[in-house]
């Protein structure tokens, strides 16, 4: 879910609404907002709140018709978790009044005792979320303070929510609004970020820094469980214990990236094209030509985080543990250091036995994953109780959001540069992260003195030839997999296998294919697949093979021909050779080293994808349930 909030002299309406268009890809199954509006006649104020069910153009035809006047206000644009994707539980949340108004990202963990004791004591409920709760507890203290002949304001629609957070459990980003005060808005977070931008006489809080972009440069993060109380004239911002916070506000990086469709029909193919310029950037960055013999790849790393290091885990969800996968082989069959990867969300309850000189890697393009995020937390917390210094946390975050909450969180960094990505399905981004790690690899390699010169110098070699591999790559396949994508209009599963290098490739196609076109699809280590997806197999299941020269490479075309045999129609991602001449389709992919394959296999992937769902009319760019950054366990 995405939230924003905004406070100052302009109508708030377009200016959420905008914001709100910024975070579409957070959630897109129904949007909000509420303004509240100081009516000039008498001084008295009110609230009004339009939601609309589906994505946003929904919210802006119904503001646009109806109307929500004022300079202050909230929205929201949801990802359904409690409740389904219908008006009533779409956000803002009111209480009984309908006088306090509520957006929240996160989930209230509490939130069916705090249900069951509220209406205990007689309210309502109307939607089926976790967020009601919030409006109807604050609604309970602000009539206990005004019992007490307070004066009406911001301070006590403050003071009502200070009393209310510490009765939530959960990770939550919050803002509020109150029909009695127009000239106030109150935002929270604890364990969900949200960052308050700073406008000239205005003020907007957003859950990501997309929505922010257009509007200032000058943020202040939130940090955790702080609240805020903002007014025309300025921000009032308290820690957990209601302690005033001063802190100088810093500047966003990349506000000047406009995401912009150019003339391509959808994001993802236009993200998918500009896989080229990830390469070229990386190569600039990290493969300098002035770089010294020790010191194979350029790296913001220190001599403390590789010292004494054995052993290396991989903590990531849905595509970034795809880019782990790739990364633990190269670490592994390349470096020598031994490398697992987890999925973050088994790894927050079922983590292995602490060992010591652990590198940890959270992979996140977000920067935001909840799992991932909570996580890593967990690791570094129970190193931290350890108390030996072999066993002490050492965490690094692979990200394309610098700016993100993981940032926050460990010390150390490899910003993959890729630029805004608007498609939900990862592409460019999934590239970067593979790029971490081939730079990773390089310099492990190197201070291990795990490989030779020349086979660094030759992996450097292919890496600096990429980007232009790349561009020729993306041209051919676009038209090839336009081609192909015709002959897919009634297939219902398609398998997917890689060994070795490309099997997170396979993994990558079967999950790209699914999340765009709705396609079921299985990725699997071609050697698996006698051990049971070969009872799928009929005339009427395409088998993409990835087939690259290398270690696996005969093993991959025989398990081919196993598929063949069961009628099955071959699509080969493979080198154009006589080898290859077994598969039905080819969608050829240059000869080059097998450690270098998967940055040239994921292209054919990706596109074959992309038609596939652009072929079905199928809305690419935001597909059904899913959203780009969860943040939510
Ligand atoms: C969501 C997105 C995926 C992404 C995953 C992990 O499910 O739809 O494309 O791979 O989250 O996101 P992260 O930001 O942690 O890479």
């Amino acid at each position: 879910c995405g939230i924003v909030a905004v406070i100052g002299s302009r109508e708030a309406a377009p200016l959420l609404l905008e914001g709100l268009r910024q975070l579409e890809y957070r959630g897109y199954d129904s949007a909000g907002l509420a303004t509240v509006e100081l009516l000039a006649e008498d001084g008295s104020s009110r609230l009004t709140c339009q939601r609309a069910q589906g994505k946003l153009v929904n919210l802006t035809a119904c503001v646009e018709e109806k109307g929500a006047p004022g300079h202050c206000g909230i929205g929201h644009t949801r990802w359904a978790t409690h409740g389904k994707p219908e008006e009533r539980n779409a956000h803002p949340h009111r209480d009984g009044s309908g006088l306090v108004a509520v957006v929240q990202n996160g989930i209230i963990e509490n939130h069916r005792s705090l249900r069951e004791a509220l209406e205990a004591e007689g309210v309502r409920f109307v939607s089926e979320t976790d967020t009601e709760v919030i409006p109807h507890l604050i609604s309970l203290e602000l009539r206990a303070l005004q019992v007490q002949d307070r004066v009406v304001n911001g301070r006590m629609l403050l003071e009502a929510v200070q009393r209310v957070l510490p009765q939530l459990k959960g990770a939550y980003a919050l803002a509020v609004v109150w029909a009695e005060v127009p000239g106030a808005l109150v935002v929270a977070r604890k364990q969900a970020p949200l960052l308050i931008g700073l406008g000239e006489g205005e003020f907007l809080c957003a859950s990501d820094t997309p929505a922010l972009a257009g509007f200032t440069r000058t943020i202040l993060p939130m940090e955790d469980g702080e609240v805020a109380l903002l007014t025309p004239l300025g921000i009032e911002l308290y820690n957990a214990q209601g302690e005033r916070q001063q802190r100088s506000p810093s500047l966003l990086s990349g506000g000047d990236q406009v995401a912009d469709k150019r003339h391509f029909r959808h994001f993802m193919l236009k993200e998918i094209h500009e896989q080229p310029e990830t390469a070229e950037l990386w190569v600039a960055r990290h493969l300098p030509p002035d770089l010294s013999s020790d010191e194979p790849v350029a790296l913001p790393l220190d001599h403390s985080f590789y010292a004494d290091l054995e052993r290396i885990q991989i903590l990531a969800c849905g595509t970034s543990r795809h880019a782990a996968l790739v990364g633990a082989y190269l670490l592994e069959q390349f470096a020598g250091i031994p490398t697992s990867v987890f999925y973050a969300s088994e790894f927050r309850y079922a983590p292995p036995p602490l060992a010591p000189h652990t590198l940890t890697i959270g992979v996140t393009q977000s920067g935001e994953t909840a799992d991932t995020l909570a996580a890593l937390t967990m690791d570094a917390q129970r190193r931290q109780a350890h108390g030996e210094p072999a066993f002490a946390p050492r965490q690094l975050g692979v990200t394309n959001r610098p700016e993100s909450s993981l940032t926050r969180q460990v010390p150390y960094i490899l910003d993959i540069g890729a630029g805004i990505e608007v498609g939900v399905a990862a592409t460019k981004t999934f590239l970067g992260q593979l790029l971490a790690f081939y730079g990773l690899a390089l310099a492990f390699a190197a201070r291990r003195r795990q490989r030779s010169l020349s086979e660094i110098a030759s992996l450097k070699d292919e890496l600096r030839a990429l980007p232009d591999q790349l561009r020729s790559l993306v041209e051919l396949h676009d038209q090839r997999c336009e081609v192909l994508a015709n002959r897919f209009a009634d297939t219902q599963d398609v398998i997917f296998l890689g060994r070795g290098i490309n099997y997170p490739i396979a993994l990558e196609g079967a999950l790209k294919l699914k999340e765009i076109s709705y396609i079921h699809a299985e990725g699997y280590p071609a050697g698996e697949m006698k051990h049971g997806p070969i009872a799928l197999l009929d005339a009427r299941v395409p088998v993409v093979s990835i087939a690259m020269p290398g270690v696996v490479f005969e093993k991959v075309l025989s398990n081919a021909q196993e598929a063949k045999a069961r009628d099955a129609k071959l699509i080969g991602v493979a080198p154009e050779c006589p080898d290859t001449a077994l598969f039905d389709a080819l969608l050829p992919v240059p000869e080059v080293s097998e450690w270098i394959s998967p940055l040239l296999t994921l292209v054919p992937i990706q596109l074959l994808s992309y038609h596939i769902a652009a072929h079905r009319g199928l809305d690419v760019d935001q597909p059904r349930n899913l959203a780009k950054s969860v943040t939510v366990e």
